[in-house]
């Protein structure tokens, strides 16, 4: 896999390293549907500016009456719920995350990825990608640590890391929005100790705010 620099500008049409100041040019959404709405429209041209979408993200300000019906928890592990295909440019999902919860280190599949917090404090921790094809086991090298508090935005591809995120908190849950543009269906996971990489299957816990029926996530179980 090639890992493209941030200051690329066009990967599968994104804009990256592309400045964004004129936040006056936004008109916040007033709701989850509207924030949809214009998301597909940015989606839908040749070339998205990351910038612009963070922006976009932030200006949206989190109403649990917009989102509360696809936010389904689970006690034993995170869940994905399908919100919206943006017209097959982009996923967008709700992941809800109880006390403790959190996901695998894992990759972007060369995707983008925008996080927007709608409940609680998400703390992501990015890590180097291990060496290529090595079957040295080398602990995989923490870069950053930051946590994210209700209506904060952040964003990563591959050429940034690879990285876990956490609900930490032992107390309150946590709901957060994520954009995954092109969409895809499988990651690579890493083992922090060994560096070592397995190929997982993601799949949704619900879609449109209705559980996914048993079986349609195929054979294979949910690993993500
Ligand atoms: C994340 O930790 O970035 C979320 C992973 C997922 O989409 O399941």
């Amino acid at each position: 896999m090639t890992h493209q620099s941030l200051t690329d500008v066009n990967m599968n049409g994104m804009e990256k390293g592309q400045e964004f100041d004129d936040e006056e040019l936004i008109v916040p959404p007033k709701n989850l549907d509207e924030l949809c709405i214009e998301l597909r429209k940015v989606f839908a041209k040749d070339r998205v500016n990351v910038e612009y979408v963070k922006a976009l993200l932030s200006s949206y300000r989190s109403n649990p009456r917009d989102w509360r019906k696809y936010a389904k928890f689970d006690p034993h592990r995170y869940t994905r719920n399908l919100v919206d295909e943006g017209n097959g440019k982009f996923n967008l999902m709700l992941l809800c995350w109880n006390e403790s919860q959190g996901s695998s280190i894992h990759d972007h599949a060369d995707a983008h990825c925008f996080v927007k917090i709608l409940h609680g404090n998400l703390t992501e921790t990015l890590f180097d990608w291990p060496k290529s094809d090595s079957e040295e086991e080398t602990q995989l090298r923490v870069k950053q640590v930051n946590t994210f508090p209700k209506d904060g935005v952040t964003y990563i591809c591959d050429d940034m890391g690879i990285h876990r995120m956490e609900n930490t908190s032992h107390t309150d849950n946590c709901v957060s929005l994520h954009l995954y543009s092109p969409p895809f269906q499988s990651c690579q996971t890493f083992d922090q100790n060994t560096g070592h990489r397995n190929t997982v299957k993601m799949t949704f816990w619900s879609k449109y705010g209705q559980r996914t029926p048993f079986g349609e996530n195929e054979s294979t179980p949910e690993n993500n």
